[in-house]
């Protein structure tokens, strides 16, 4: 495909993409492109990829959390980038995904039973005070369409909580134009989370915006991604640009009262569709 084949692709998809990107046959695609190894979410620019990948590294190990022998659940874990990394600090990691291409590439880039991949909705989530640190990345902004699933996803995953843990999300939370799957501004995102027995404890934005747009989706070496990339996160530094971050990083912890009872089902939807078209390069 060439780049400019790639691009009509991924604008495609993108107007489509509040039913491609809840469907497993998108990831699945996606995960069948290549990439192995790196963000399952691959943009066309590698030199951006590793860029947004570093961020959201230190953003994890700023968390200061002691991983050596904690639990770890990774919601929508894809290839595994985090799931692998959680597991080489010593943790024991459990990563589900719907995608059972992403999944096979996952294991194929372990070599022992750590990290443990299972191929599950996160709306089947079903686990109880197991973890002390439930994880998502790009995972619930893709699979949610709304409020309603929103709660269902986040109730349980306060319910996989051990008491003490912490839940920590690198979502890209939007409304408008830069949303994935759900249409949807911070405030009320963590308005849901409070609702989900859930209470937000720090909250920061990653991956500057206009740089995202400028960079992700032409690839171009280091030398010219990187100055920019990081030109970008010194502006998020100040008064006002946090707003342009694409990603949150939100760290939250359960309420006292604990998680809120699951909300009633919602009505079956394409989540493990295989119907949808082969996507493209659209980025997560
Ligand atoms: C943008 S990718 C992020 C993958 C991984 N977290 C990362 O950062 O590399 C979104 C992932 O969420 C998964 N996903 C989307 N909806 C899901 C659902 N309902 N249940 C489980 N996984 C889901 C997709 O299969 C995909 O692997």
């Amino acid at each position: 495909m060439t780049l400019i084949s790639r691009a009509l692709k991924a604008l495609r998809d993108r107007r489509r993409r509040k039913t491609l990107y809840s469907a497993a046959c998108y990831w699945d695609s996606k995960a069948r492109q290549g990439g192995a190894g790196s963000p399952a979410s691959m943009w066309p620019n590698p030199a951006f990829n590793t860029l947004c990948e570093e961020e959201q590294r230190e953003a994890v190990d700023a968390l200061g959390l002691s991983l050596q022998g904690a639990m770890v659940l990774d919601l929508g874990c894809g290839s595994g980038r985090f799931s692998r990394y959680f597991a080489a600090k010593g943790a024991q990691v459990t990563g589900i995904d719907f995608s059972a291409v992403a999944l096979e590439t996952a294991r194929s880039l372990s070599d022992g039973p750590n990290p443990a991949y299972v191929n599950l909705s996160l709306f089947e989530l079903d686990d109880s005070g197991l973890y002390d640190l439930v994880f998502a990345a790009a995972a619930l902004s893709v699979a949610c369409r709304t409020r309603r699933e929103l709660a269902d996803a986040l109730v349980r995953a306060g319910r996989a909580l051990k008491q003490g843990g912490a839940l920590f999300l690198i979502e890209p939370v939007h409304r408008g134009f830069l949303s994935r799957t759900l249409d949807m501004g911070l405030g009320e995102f963590l308005q849901t989370l409070e609702e989900c027995g859930l209470q937000a404890k720090s909250v920061r934005p990653l991956v500057f915006w206009p740089a995202r747009l400028a960079l992700a989706y032409l690839p171009s070496p280091s030398v010219l991604t990187a100055p920019v990339y990081r030109l970008g996160r010194l502006l998020m530094k100040a008064p006002g640009l946090c707003r342009l971050g694409d990603y949150w990083a939100i760290k939250a912890a359960l309420k006292p009262s604990g998680p809120r009872s699951l909300p009633a089902p919602a009505p079956p939807v394409m989540r493990h569709s295989r119907s949808a078209d082969s996507p493209g390069q659209e980025g997560p």
